[in-house]
Order: C-alpha cells, then sequence, then structure tokens
C-alpha cells in the first residue's frame, strides 16, 4: 500500500525531537520538517526589523514577505529566510527566548500551520513541533509525544553549547527552558499538548538512539513494510 507516511513529533523543549527526527528521517527516507524553525524564524525577523513582538499585525504582515526554505546537510538541516542562511541566527538566545511570545499570536501560527501543511501534503514526511499531532496533522499516522525532565533538558542544553564553545549558566538555562514550556502550555492557541492518540515516550534516561528504536517500532507496527 503507497499510503503516505506522515509522522508527529511533539514535546517540549530540548525533550530531543529535532535529533531523533533527524535520524529517522535520514533511515527510513523522509522529508524533515522543523516547525520550530519557522517560528524561530519570524522572530528573528521580527527582532531585527525591530517590531514590537506584541505587535501581531505588523508581524504578519513581515511573515507575507519572507519565505522559509529548508535544505538537508551533512550536519543536518540548514535553514533559509529569503534565499538567506538563517540557521545559526535563529538558535541565538533572543531569538529563543522571545519566539514563545511571537508562537502565541493566533494570526501567526495560522499562516505557518497552512504553510506547515502545504509541505506535507506532498511528501512522507517526519514534522516536529509543539501541536503537530493535535492541530497541524491531526490525521498524522504515527504520533509521538517527547517528555524529559526539566533537568535533564537543561542539561543537555548545556552540554550541547558547550560543545559549540558557548558558555552557559545551568540555572538559567533550567529557568528559561522553564518558563517556554509554561508559556507554550498555556497559550490560548494551539498550546503544546499531548494528542490523545500520540504514544509519549519519557526519554529521562534514554539514549537517542534508544527513543529512536522505540519509535521505529511504532512506525513499523503500522507499517510492517518499512521493516528492511
Ligand atoms: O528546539 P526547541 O525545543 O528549543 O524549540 P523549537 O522546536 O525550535 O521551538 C521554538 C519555539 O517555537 C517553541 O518554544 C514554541 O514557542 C514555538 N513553536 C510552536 O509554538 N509550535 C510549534 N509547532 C513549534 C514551535
Ligand atoms: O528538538 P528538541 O529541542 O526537542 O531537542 P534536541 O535539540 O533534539 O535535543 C537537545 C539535546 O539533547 C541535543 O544535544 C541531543 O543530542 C540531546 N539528547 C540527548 O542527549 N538524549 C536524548 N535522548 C535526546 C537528545
Amino acid at each position: 500500500e503507497d499510503k503516505q507516511l506522515i509522522i508527529a513529533i511533539d514535546g517540549p523543549a530540548s525533550s530531543g525531537k529535532s535529533t531523533v527526527a533527524k535520524r529517522i528521517a535520514d533511515q527510513l527516507n523522509l522529508i524533515y520538517v522543523d516547525s520550530g524553525a519557522m517560528y524561530r524564524t519570524i522572530t528573528y525577523v521580527a527582532i531585527k526589523e525591530h517590531i514590537d513582538l506584541t505587535d501581531e499585525k505588523k508581524i504578519v504582515n513581515a511573515l507575507e514577505r519572507v519565505s522559509i526554505e529548508f535544505e538537508r546537510t551533512e550536519e543536518g538541516q540548514s535553514v533559509f529566510c529569503n534565499n538567506k542562511e538563517v540557521t545559526d541566527d535563529i538558535r541565538q538566545n533572543d531569538v529563543t527566548n522571545a519566539v514563545s511570545i511571537v508562537a502565541a499570536h493566533p494570526l501567526v501560527r495560522e499562516v505557518l500551520v497552512d504553510r506547515q501543511r502545504k509541505i506535507a501534503m506532498k511528501q512522507n514526511v517526519i514534522m516536529d513541533g509543539r501541536d503537530i499531532g493535535t492541530v497541524v496533522l491531526p490525521d498524522a499516522s504515527v504520533k509521538i509525544f517527547l517528555v524529559a525532565s526539566v533537568d535533564e533538558r537543561a542539561e543537555r542544553r548545556y552540554k550541547e553549547n558547550r560543545q559549540k564553545g558557548i558558555k552557559s549558566d545551568l540555572t538559567k538555562l533550567k529557568q528559561e527552558i522553564s518558563e517556554r514550556d509554561y508559556k507554550d502550555s498555556t497559550r490560548k492557541v494551539s498550546p503544546l499538548r499531548k494528542a490523545d492518540d500520540a504514544f509519549e515516550i519519557d526519554t529521562t534516561a534514554l539514549s537517542i538512539d534508544e527513543v529512536a528504536e522505540q519509535i521505529k517500532k511504532n512506525i513499523f507496527e503500522k507499517y510492517p513494510k518499512l521493516r528492511k
């Protein structure tokens, strides 16, 4: 059967969504769509253009002039905004700490959800974010919800930063992650929430490989032919 394969992965910051999604995308030959990178890109543009982040209309206006494109690379995935690479820019702290404000605007979400669905219509995809299983792709064939303790998630970000040569404060990282969790799960429109039919994995004590294996087991149960 050639039914389209659509996999939704949701969960809070640093639960391991993108790392695991990229790995599965490579192994099963799927397109990986990083919905968070889209919210980050418009946040980056708004900051750069000195737009008041609470001004929803102005942000939507800017978003309509912005194209967001992904390109697979050996190390991961590059992000382009109007054909200019922004892969690293959108991971900077100022963007990370502002993105939940921008992502709470209903009209911003409307535009981005529409773009996300358009990408998913054409091919086999694995998409990660906060509302993929609940709102963006409610008919996804496999839904996964990843969680991990705040301590573990802050530790992961800390190590990731250290590897990139960025010094960070663990206590502050923990605070920032908790604050983003709170904003993302309490906003009115499409809050971070596990879909009723999603499979939850607590990754606190699991390696990336172990998480990927569990997800693949889920996928193969529905699509035995994919097992090689
Ligand atoms: O990688 P990390 O977990 O830090 O976050 P991300 O996936 O890059 O998402 C950044 C932010 O974008 C989140 O904290 C949310 O505020 C927002 N977001 C969202 O609202 N809906 C999504 N589907 C994806 C991200
Ligand atoms: O996309 P999300 O923000 O959910 O998380 P991520 O960027 O994929 O993962 C954050 C960091 O945690 C990365 O440096 C991963 O290598 C690491 N990680 C881990 O140590 N163990 C896991 N089971 C998953 C991720």
